[in-house]
């Protein structure tokens, strides 16, 4: 049997080394190590594990030049999901995040069944999945979730709308697409009692523990599933911080979990749960906020001008981070205070692949 060739990964400036198979993703390789680097999509599609290469021989494939633009493959940029090592290699991280290698938790494979599919609105269901064994991970983050399709399996990242508090029970938010591989599924053969795999957890988008100052959490769509748990984690810590949670959505038949957010109102001494219609309509009959989600963010959070330091959660659809995002810097909220998950989709369905 032949050898694997192995290379060996230097990342700067934390001096933290790895190995690395030849044929696998420098991503691939730091989660079977339980190293933490940053990551998001884990696809070529995000941008959050861009890092650049200071010395050695990787090449990058099957990635969107929409995560790493030419001129920054030109300039030794490298995204570390889609690279492989042909040599020893030293890498300087970008954007590294203490708390997320302090916290890393090593990536493993689950069984489980899909035990409840609820609906929450017309396209959204909530699905609960029994595991066999207990998953660590933190509030926030996200598995890839494997289920049967035919004679194959297709596999898609979720993220958890539940904690740790019951860790072999664990529910997702998710978006039904019609022609979606995944979600197109959900009601017609991913029913329960259907066998699936979960692979994690994966994601930056964490709670961040003992902060005082205000959070901001902002959404769109199934971006409700992290930033629930989210929240529902920082209810179950006890802590108490003003919080502000902003929801966007299209008109009142997209919007859910009223009753739960008057709930947690009355739980917390300083929450407000601002859902915000782009398109309502007169038979909405919506007297709350209405235009996009990013426009309300700015003009409230100017408004009441909240005091100390902010930290910003923002999850959903690619179109919303990217209005939310300027929006969050020009409110002066620090971008190592910015936890962001931006659901791109597979990049099976995208056509924007560089190989
Ligand atoms: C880190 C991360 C976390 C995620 N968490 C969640 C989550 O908690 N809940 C959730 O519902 N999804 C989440 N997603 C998105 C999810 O992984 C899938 O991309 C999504 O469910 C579509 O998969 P599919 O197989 O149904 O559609 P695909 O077969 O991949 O796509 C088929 C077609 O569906 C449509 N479509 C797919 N995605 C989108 C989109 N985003 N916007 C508009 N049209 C689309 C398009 O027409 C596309 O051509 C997350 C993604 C990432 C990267
Ligand atoms: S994790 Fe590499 S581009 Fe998203």
């Amino acid at each position: 049997m032949s050898e694997k060739t192995v290379h060996t990964v230097r990342f700067e400036p934390v001096g933290v080394e790895m190995e690395v198979e030849e044929g696998e993703w420098l991503l691939d390789a730091a989660f079977r190590q339980g190293i933490a680097v940053p990551h998001g999509c884990r696809e070529g599609q995000c941008s959050s594990c861009k890092c650049l290469l200071v010395d050695g021989d990787i090449e990058v494939q099957d990635y969107s030049t929409f995560a790493l633009a030419d001129y920054e493959r030109e300039t030794g940029h490298i995204l570390l999901c889609r690279s492989y090592a042909f040599s020893d290699v030293t890498i300087e991280l970008l954007n590294f995040d203490e708390d997320l290698m302090r916290r890393a938790i090593a990536v493993k494979t689950f069984d489980g069944v899909l035990s409840a599919v609820t609906s929450l609105t017309h396209d959204t269901r909530l699905l609960e999945v029994q595991l066999e064994r207990p998953m660590k991970f933190w509030a926030g983050q996200f598995v890839e979730i494997g289920v049967p399709s035919g004679a194959s399996i297709v596999a898609r990242s979720y993220s958890m709308a539940s904690t740790q508090s019951t860790p072999k029970t664990l529910q997702f938010i998710i978006r039904k697409y019609p022609d979606g591989a995944f979600s197109s599924l959900i009601d017609s053969t991913l029913t329960p009692g259907t066998a699936v795999t979960l692979k994690g957890p994966f994601g930056m988008c964490f709670r961040r523990e003992g902060r005082a100052g205000p959070m901001v959490l902002v959404g769109g769509g199934s971006g409700m599933s992290p930033l629930w748990a989210i929240l529902q984690d920082h209810i179950e810590s006890g802590e108490q911080r003003p919080i502000r949670f902003f929801y966007g959505a299209r008109t009142r038949k997209d919007l859910f979990f009223l009753a739960e957010f008057a709930a947690v109102a009355a739980k917390l001494v300083d929450f407000e749960f601002i859902p915000v219609l782009s398109q309502a309509t007169e038979a909405d009959a919506w007297s709350g906020e209405t235009g996009f989600v990013h426009e309300a963010v700015e003009r409230i959070l100017r408004e009441q001008a909240l005091p100390g330091e902010l930290d910003a959660y923002t999850c959903g659809p690619p179109p919303m981070i990217d209005a939310v995002l300027p929006v969050l810097r020009r409110l002066g909220i620090a971008l190592d205070h910015t936890y962001v998950d931006k659901f791109t989709p597979a990049s099976a369905s995208t056509p924007n692949l560089v190989h």
